[in-house]
């Protein structure tokens, strides 16, 4: 839940998210995943720990995957943000998210959007070159209902597929 706001310490700021600047006011101590959730309305993007530990939070800034918890959103108003509201194209899902229902990659769901945000980005930096490998470099995004074997499957199958 937001704290409550003070607004003598409210300050002005935009956002750049999926493609389009938005306008927020805000106290400077908000995270980027509240303000992505909380301020803006998207809330693909799950708040498990809120502390670093879980990649539930998992966006890309200029690219670069990290946990939006752990960001303050005033430091990140120069930057492209993507959520996973962002990587579809309309109706036509991203590669990734296909491959995750292909290959039963989720349960629950809760942490996908960060699996799948995380998963992108993997395979983006190239460290998805083995099962093995896609282990470890994922291994900052947990699954409490275990998909793992689904997940690295996903990840496996878009990798493949872009050669
Ligand atoms: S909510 Fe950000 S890492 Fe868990
Ligand atoms: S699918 Fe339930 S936590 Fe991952």
């Amino acid at each position: 839940m937001a704290e409550q706001e003070n607004p003598a310490e409210l300050v002005d700021l935009k956002l750049r998210v999926n493609g389009v600047t938005r306008s927020l006011r805000l106290e400077p101590r908000v995270s980027l995943l509240d303000a992505l959730r909380e301020h803006l309305g998207l809330t693909g993007t799950k708040k498990g720990c809120n502390q670093g530990a879980c990649g539930a939070c998992t966006v890309h800034v200029n690219g670069v995957r990290i946990n939006s918890c752990l960001a303050l959103a005033i430091m990140h108003q120069q930057d492209d943000i993507t959520t996973i509201e962002g990587l579809a194209q309309g109706e036509a899902l991203h590669p990734m998210q296909q491959a995750f229902i292909d290959h039963e990659g989720l349960q629950c769901g809760y942490c996908t959007p960060g699996q799948i945000m995380s998963g992108v980005a993997c395979v983006r930096e190239g460290h998805a070159q083995s099962d093995a490998q896609t282990r470890e470099w994922m291994s900052g995004n947990v699954c409490r209902c275990g998909c793992y074997n689904g997940i690295v499957e996903a990840v496996r199958s878009v990798r493949e597929a872009q050669g």
